[in-house]
């Protein structure tokens, strides 16, 4: 499907990088009953001026509170990956656009507070889109929504769990802000640590490598795990959910 963008399995955490297009990959149903085309597009969540608002504005607010990028570059980025990690791993089109969706709209609930913007960026979709998209599409989404961040959730279905894997492997220099305090603020220094990110997805293996290159002169690994455990667990936790293993690659040296 051209509407959701490059189907390629190994996704570079920087936006303006050109794509690995690989050979297509057939379509391969995961469950029966799931096939059938989504009552909603990537584009036209993207046309919506609402929807816009509300992106633009969560990251407004998260450069306010001194958190890396949040906004169009992240909200592009996540839904891409979500969807080639549905695909990559034999998940239906509507499924893999359900999680384009979701991962394109994770975020907006930062446009109110930090707190629970899992929740409440699932009400605000919900407000948007509920004249619009079917029942059986909407819940999916915004549990995946919803579920997105550890402190307040986990993955509870196969779209939630692309886009928990496509968000946590959005960790990247290019996500600091100008900004930001790499000396003096761990975040921003392990962000601005990483040269490259990549989730490679092998759906022969049914594996779900984070692969990171770190700059150990600005941020030691030490440092990653000491902020990132909780995500990591997530995505095991994630990739369990969608019959892979997740592993964790770090200037080359497989550490989980
Ligand atoms: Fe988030
Ligand atoms: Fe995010």
């Amino acid at each position: 499907m051209s509407t959701t963008g490059p189907v390629d399995p190994v996704v570079d955490g920087a936006a303006e990088r050109a794509p690995v297009v690989p050979p297509p990959h057939p379509a391969q149903p995961h469950e029966p009953g799931e096939e059938g085309v989504a009552s909603i597009t990537l584009e036209q969540v993207q046309a919506d001026e609402r929807l816009s608002l509300y992106i633009a504005s969560a990251d407004r607010v998260t450069e306010a509170m001194g958190y890396t990028e949040h906004g169009f570059r992240h909200a592009n980025l996540v839904a891409r990956i979500a969807y080639q990690v549905l695909r990559r791993l034999g998940y239906s089109e509507r499924e893999a656009t359900l999680g384009c969706v979701a991962g394109y709209l994770h975020d907006v609930g930062n446009a109110l507070a930090r707190d629970a913007h899992g929740q409440t960026g699932a009400i605000l979709v919900h407000q948007v889109l509920r004249d619009r998209v079917e029942g059986r599409d909407l819940m999916p989404i915004l549990a995946a929504i919803a579920n997105h961040e550890e402190a307040e959730g986990t993955a509870v279905s196969a779209i939630s769990a692309a886009v928990i894997l496509a968000d946590k492997s959005d960790v990247h220099r290019s996500r600091v802000r100008r900004s930001g305090r790499v000396e003096h603020d761990i975040h921003d220094r392990v962000n601005y640590a990483v040269q490259q990110s990549f989730l490679r997805v092998d759906g022969e293996a049914r594996t779900v490598s984070l692969e990171l290159t770190i700059d150990t002169e600005i941020s030691q690994v030490m440092e990653y795990f000491e902020i990132f455990l909780g995500r990591m667990q997530m995505c095991r936790f994630a990739a369990e959910m969608l019959d892979s293993r997740f592993r964790l690659v770090i200037n080359g040296a497989e550490l989980a």
